[in-house]
């Protein structure tokens, strides 16, 4: 093989490794499915059974939502009064933007910077979840989940967030003590993960949202967390559609917009996507090589006029040998 190739060989290599390193984490998630963790149906006592009782009491009964102001929208009212409808003896506490701040700068003004900052107001209403959590303890429900039996099983376990198709986890219910070291990190890395990018969806989806926690997940997962400090994970079937389910979802993701599109066609179409990436990615380090190197000894080489226009397609001088002999071999 010429020397020429090899090197370029070695550099996509290089520079493919560094992208799979870069976005390891990203692929892990695509095959992660979190069953090791899963609170199983066969575990969970049924609505109403006597042995839901007779259940540890880990998590504080404590209901978390969020919303701009007190003034729920009607359209809200019904899901949000199931929940406190349900839970009686839970006490309930609606994080407006007012109180979220304040609640911020009172108990981590470390983070009341990013939290300001942030341009999206959902990536407030995402993060303060996790602050609430990881300080309270409770259960977080998004206004758009109503629930469908009390959530009282759901106590016995430190810290549970639920599954999403067709991968990760998502933010809008999840249980935790207080101080569970998931919320921990959940909170820690937040100003790390504070990126902006092109797509607004792929900013608030990356620095706070779901794909946010779900790589926490995978990393908190890959450190391999002591039996007690578990995450649990509630699968579709547990989360809405059946009797035994705890929430209905109601649709109403206001802040959605057209990138939403996008991104879920970008999903269905991942290995295309990917194959394309890195096609485009090979071809784009062939110019450059091409450029740079071939290029200057084309034109250093006299009477090689053609080969300048050529030496853009890849291994087109190996398949042309004829017309150059191999005996400039030493040029390259
Ligand atoms: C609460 O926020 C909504 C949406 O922005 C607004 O329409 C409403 O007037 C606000 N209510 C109060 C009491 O400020």
């Amino acid at each position: 093989m010429r020397r020429g190739v090899v090197v370029f060989l070695i550099t996509t290599v290089v520079v493919l490794g560094f992208a799979v390193h870069h976005v390891w984490t990203l692929l892990m998630l695509l095959v992660v499915t979190g069953r090791e963790d899963q609170i199983s149906r066969a575990e969970l006592p049924a609505p109403n059974s006597g042995a839901i009782i007779e259940q540890p009491q880990l998590i504080p009964k404590i209901i978390h939502q969020t919303y701009i102001n007190d003034t729920v929208p009607d359209h809200w009212k019904g899901p949000q009064q199931s929940c406190l409808d349900l839970h009686p003896d839970y006490e309930y506490k609606l994080w407006t933007d007012k109180k979220s701040r304040e609640f911020i700068a009172a108990e981590y003004p470390w983070f009341l910077e990013t939290f300001d900052g942030y341009p999206y107001p959902i990536q407030r209403a995402d993060s303060i979840r996790y602050f609430v959590l990881h300080h309270f303890g409770g259960i977080y429900i998004d206004l758009d989940d109503g629930c469908n039996r009390s959530l009282d099983p759901l106590l016995a376990y430190p810290a549970w967030v639920r599954r999403t198709n067709p991968t990760g986890i998502s933010n809008d219910a999840m249980g935790s003590v207080p101080r569970h070291p998931f919320f921990l990190k959940a909170i820690d890395s937040l100003p790390e993960y504070n990126r902006r990018w092109i797509l607004p969806y792929i900013t608030v989806m990356g620095s706070t949202g779901p794909l946010y926690l779900s790589l926490i997940w995978i990393h908190y997962k890959n450190a391999k967390p002591q039996d007690m400090d578990r995450l649990r994970i509630l699968f579709p079937d547990e989360y809405n559609n059946h009797p035994w389910s705890f929430f209905t979802h109601h649709l109403g993701n206001s802040w959605h917009n057209n990138d939403v599109k996008v991104i879920f066609w970008m999903a269905q179409h991942w290995v295309m996507i990917t194959i394309i990436g890195f096609t485009m990615g090979f071809a784009l380090l062939w110019c450059c090589y091409s450029t740079f190197v071939l290029q200057r000894q084309a034109s250093a080489n006299a009477g090689a006029k053609n080969r300048y226009a050529y030496s853009r397609i890849p291994f087109y001088r190996r398949i042309s040998s004829k017309e150059f002999p191999l005996d400039d071999r030493h040029e390259v």
